[in-house]
């Protein structure tokens, strides 16, 4: 939980951190895609402090907020990404081009977990007040939940999975995608 949380604020401020020196001189479709991964960081940004525990908890808030990143994921994503359009000022790394694959599978993976964020809306946090306050039975529940969360990395969750998480825990492996794909894929901002 603590661990996750760090994940969590460490992809924001480093997204946040980046993003403010990017957009220098971009035009076109290097300037589309930077627009689409900037409302990508401002919706992380903003359910952030909600999946930390902070404030009253919103379904109905996660739900929009993982439709904004379905519709810049998958192949809305990629399509930004033609042959030819890296260099400045784009932070897209060549890695792009030459791990086409690679880099649309991770396109795909925040396509399927922005759903599966969606789905497990109403699970709220693993952590819940009421939760806490709650039986035995319930954390039982829960700790199950963290062992049953050691594959967050893998592949092998499918929705049916994700729809059962709670959504902090799908969050962390949307953030955790975010980082995945930046790190291979995107320039450190200077
Ligand atoms: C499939 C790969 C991939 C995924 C997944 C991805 N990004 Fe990105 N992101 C990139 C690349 C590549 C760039 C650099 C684009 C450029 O400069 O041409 C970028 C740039 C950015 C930027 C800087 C935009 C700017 O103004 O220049 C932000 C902010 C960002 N991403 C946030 C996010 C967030 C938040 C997520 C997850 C919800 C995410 N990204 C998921 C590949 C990805």
């Amino acid at each position: 939980m603590k661990s996750r949380k760090i994940v969590i604020a460490a992809v924001v401020v480093s997204m946040f951190a980046a993003a403010a020196f990017a957009h220098g001189g971009a035009k076109g479709i290097v300037k589309e895609r930077m627009d689409g991964m900037s409302a990508l960081g401002k919706t992380v940004k903003a359910l952030a402090p909600m999946m930390r525990g902070e404030g009253r908890y919103d379904a109905e808030t996660v739900r929009q907020g993982a439709e904004v990143i379905r519709s810049h994921a998958g192949s809305s994503l990629t399509k930004l990404f033609p042959i030819g359009s890296g260099g400045m000022p784009s932070e897209a790394k060549d890695t792009v081009w030459q791990d086409w694959e690679g880099f649309t599978a991770l396109s795909e993976r925040l396509h399927l977990y922005a759903e599966g964020l969606a789905l497990s809306a109403d699970n709220g946090l693993m952590m819940a007040p009421e939760a806490t306050a709650n039986t035995g039975t319930m954390m039982g529940g829960n700790s199950a939940m963290m062992g049953g969360s050691a594959p967050m990395m893998s592949d092998a969750l499918g929705l049916e999975e994700l729809a059962e998480m709670p959504v902090d825990g799908v969050f962390a492996m949307v953030s955790q995608t975010c980082s995945a794909c930046h790190t291979k894929f995107r320039a450190e901002a200077k």
